[in-house]
């Protein structure tokens, strides 16, 4: 599956996102940033509320938040199917899963690519989906870091072992040629490979390919 990140998406964003809305991604992926958890800013939730209303992808929201309550309570609106908070973010994950889950979402917990899986082993058992940083999170257009393939792969056996559910999603410079790394992930977020491009799906055909 592939969730488009339209966090790269600068000029014409509402034409734009009615583009993409015509594409076969499968997701589309909304960055939320607070300038706390990551130095960056995203739009404000009443500005992607509008550009969003009338959107049928399904939508996948990543919070790069430290407040990570408030803005599931502001996010929750625009009825995504998956949201996902930063595990470094904070010490409650189990009761932010739970609270996620009681809108009836799916609940995804995010780890940047200096935490290990180790530290998440015990959170595992009550997630729908782990996102593997593959870039620190803040910004579009950042380089894939090399070693995020070896987590997808540790939680993918883990998930096989344990028999768990939770799906696996890698975010951050996932292109046509990172995207073979992580053929054990089952969402790829991809944005500026798709975003940059006149022809979102062309590029969207392109990492499906790899994929196959
Ligand atoms: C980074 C964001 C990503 C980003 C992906 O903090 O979470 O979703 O927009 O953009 P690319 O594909 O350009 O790395
Ligand atoms: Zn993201």
């Amino acid at each position: 599956m592939i969730s488009t990140s339209i966090l790269s998406i600068k000029e014409d964003i509402e034409e734009n996102i009615k583009k993409l809305d015509d594409t076969k991604t499968t997701f589309m992926h909304i960055d939320v940033m607070d300038g706390i958890f990551v130095s960056n800013n995203s739009m404000s939730y009443d500005v992607y509320e509008n550009l969003l209303k009338d959107v049928k992808t399904p939508l996948d929201v990543h919070l790069m938040v430290s407040d990570v309550k408030k803005y599931i309570d502001l996010y929750k609106n625009i009825n995504p199917v998956i949201i996902t908070f930063h595990y470094e973010a904070v010490d409650n994950q189990i009761e932010i899963i739970e609270y996620i889950k009681s809108f009836n979402i799916k609940a995804g917990m995010a780890i940047k690519p200096d935490t290990k899986v180790e530290e998440i082993m015990d959170i595992l058992p009550y997630l729908d989906l782990v996102l593997v940083m593959s870039v620190e999170p803040g910004y579009g257009h950042q380089e894939f870091i090399y070693d995020s393939p070896v987590k997808i792969n540790e939680l993918d056996k883990i998930r096989k072992e344990k028999n768990y559910a939770y799906l696996i999603e890698v975010d951050g410079g996932v292109n046509d040629i990172t995207a073979k790394l992580c053929n054990n992930a089952d969402i790829i977020v991809s944005g500026s490979f798709i975003t940059d491009s006149t022809s979102y799906d062309e590029q969207i055909q392109k990492l499906k390919k790899t994929l196959d």
